[in-house]
């Protein structure tokens, strides 16, 4: 951070409390049960989508413990429309665990949530950081593309391990929760809205004073990743 600028991390809060996503239904909780769900649903599914059968899913299972008494034929059926099933599956397995083997209890850190069926790093990251404040950084599709671009980033430095060892650098060791949460959910926002894979809405981004590719220093400046 050079002096007098505020960090990537601080402009990524202020940005998402200004102008990131503040309506989507599973926003506003840390209830672990809520947020656990929609960040499954969300891993292959688009949030318009999600919109559509997260509510409706939470209604008829309001609780961990009423998806681990269902059948799992049920939970399928109330799954239909969102596809790639296989999540529902591991889903009602997890359900399954948290209750027998958790006592009902969710896990609290991001190791907790990994080792819990269908749950991989950027998923387990996203929901410690939204329901724990942890400071784990995501690293979903979409945030690779706004990393490479910002740092510049390439061959080596732009493996999904290089790329996350530097997302992981950019948080302050000691977030405060609520800071940490608009961190994430701002980097997910940013990835969707403004740095797109293509035409990317550069004016718009709080990233662009020190962003690579907004300087012409990366070749992903308005192009999609290519392949090499
Ligand atoms: N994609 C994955 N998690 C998400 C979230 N919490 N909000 C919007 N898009 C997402």
């Amino acid at each position: 951070m050079s002096a007098g600028q505020p960090s990537f991390f601080e402009r990524l809060v202020a940005w998402q409390r200004a102008c990131g996503r503040h309506d989507l239904p599973w926003q506003g909780t840390r209830d672990p049960y809520r947020v656990w769900l929609s960040e499954i649903m969300l891993q292959q599914t688009q949030v318009a989508t999600v919109r559509r059968y997260y509510e409706a899913f939470l209604a008829r299972f309001a609780d961990v413990q009423a998806l681990a008494r269902a059948p799992l034929d049920e939970v399928l059926a109330a799954w239909s429309g969102l596809g790639y099933y296989r999540r529902a599956r591991l889903l009602h397995a997890a359900a399954r665990q948290v209750v027998e083997r958790l006592g009902g209890r969710f896990p609290h850190d991001f190791d907790g949530w990994r080792a819990l069926p269908g749950v991989g790093d950027s998923t387990a990251a996203a929901i410690a950081a939204f329901c724990h404040g942890q400071p784990v950084s995501i690293l979903d599709g979409n945030v690779r593309r706004v990393l490479q671009r910002w740092s510049g980033a390439a061959g080596a430095e732009a493996t999904p391990r290089a790329l996350w060892r530097r997302a992981q650098a950019l948080l302050p060791p000691q977030p405060p929760a609520e800071a940490m949460a608009a961190y994430t959910q701002g980097l997910m926002d940013l990835g969707a809205t403004v740095c797109t894979p293509r035409q990317p809405r550069c004016p718009a981004c709080p990233l662009r004073a020190d962003c690579a590719a907004h300087a012409g220093a990366a070749p992903l400046a308005s192009a999609p990743p290519r392949r090499a």
